[in-house]
């Protein structure tokens, strides 16, 4: 334990359109001594999420803000230092929800331990944690593919985007993934063996994804919005499904952005519905037994993104929501 002190980055303030370094502050405390029934977990990995953008606004939403001084919230996976709780002995590495900051009290409530022999306890985080479930709950629940339909998802070599386009491929579906740069979209076809991958950022984007979609698209899985999904609202197929899980090209927007064509939705009877990934927790245990099985397998891919300190965990994330990052964001604490 690096002496008595915890660094920690707290919300400093809330941004107005795109964040920016100073919203938040590196500040160093004294470390916290568990409480009767309390566990002290040291960060190994901390998760950068895009919903954290969410969490620094005081807008309504269906979760409460971050608070201005206290530590950024986030997912965490930590070493158990400290316990004064019998269900978490000292050595135990656990999943929990400890924030931006180096050590964590918790009282247990949600942690789960994890067991390093499975997996990478990183994986925990990202493709056996909360975005591999979104991707698989969002497409298998809500986007119901059946095989030889066309399944488009953006964000495509990132966290949950990776997993959505590799279970449609399992699922026979043909796949086409959408990514910001040529060195992305290289990975997405070539190593996660989408059918196709298409750089949104290319001039001739709306033809090359039309090229890629020759039979139109049945199921849209919605990570981005923004330019990309008035691009591809056109080539929808009746009875298509989008599965609404993210629009991050929209997050830092401040004033309302043009939507999606509603008189198309009535016309091709679409499906829209969005969702949050606990909506489904009742499916923990199945995503569980069939991702651990394709990632052991290798019949499912991932790639990390990782960094190392916690002083780096600000600017990876605003890199991140501009797409910098390649592969689940994680700032790596201690090993
Ligand atoms: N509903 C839920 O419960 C739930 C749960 C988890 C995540 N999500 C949502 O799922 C989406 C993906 O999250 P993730 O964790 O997998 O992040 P990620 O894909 O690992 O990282 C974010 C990526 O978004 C892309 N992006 C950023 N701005 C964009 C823009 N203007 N147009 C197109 N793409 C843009 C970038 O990829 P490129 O460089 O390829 O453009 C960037 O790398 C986010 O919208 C997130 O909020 C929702």
């Amino acid at each position: 334990m690096a002496g008595n002190i915890n660094r920690q980055i707290l919300l400093r303030s809330r941004p107005h359109g795109p964040p920016s370094l100073d919203n938040f502050e590196l500040t160093e405390t004294p470390m916290p001594e568990p409480g009767e029934g309390e566990v002290l977990m040291r960060t190994l990995y901390l998760s950068l999420d895009p919903y954290m953008r969410g969490r620094m606004s005081a807008a309504k939403s269906y979760a409460t803000p971050a608070a201005i001084g206290r530590p950024m919230v986030g997912g965490t996976v930590g070493e158990i230092v400290k316990s004064r709780n019998p269900k978490y002995s000292v050595g135990d590495t656990v999943l929990g929800y400890g924030g931006w900051q180096e050590y964590a009290l918790s009282n247990g409530a949600g942690l789960r331990k994890l067991d390093p022999t499975v997996a990478p306890v990183s994986t925990a985080l990202g493709v056996l944690g909360m975005p591999g479930m979104t991707a698989y709950v969002g497409l298998l629940e809500m986007g119901q593919p059946k095989p030889g339909e066309t399944v488009v998802v953006a964000a495509a070599s990132g966290a949950v985007g990776s997993v959505v386009g590799q279970i449609a491929k399992i699922k026979g579906c043909h796949a086409v993934g959408i990514a910001g740069g040529a060195e992305k979209c290289r990975f997405v076809a070539g190593e996660l063996g989408f059918d196709a991958c298409v750089d949104h950022r290319a001039p001739d984007f709306a033809k090359q994804i039309e090229a890629a979609c020759p039979k139109g698209i049945d199921v849209y899985f919605e990570n981005v919005g923004g330019a990309v999904q008035q691009t591809v609202w056109p080539l929808l197929n009746d009875f298509a499904r989008i599965p609404v899980c993210g629009l991050i090209a929209q997050y830092n927007a401040t004033t309302p952005m043009p939507g999606p064509d509603m008189f198309s939705v009535l016309r091709k009877r679409l499906v829209l519905r969005g969702f949050i990934v606990s909506d489904f927790a009742a499916k923990q245990a199945d995503f569980l037994r069939d991702v651990s099985e394709w990632v052991r397998t290798g019949r499912l891919k991932y790639r990390e993104d990782i960094v190392d300190g916690l002083e780096k965990a600000p600017a990876s994330f605003l890199g991140m929501l501009q797409g910098k990052n390649f592969g689940k964001m994680l700032v790596r604490m201690a090993t």
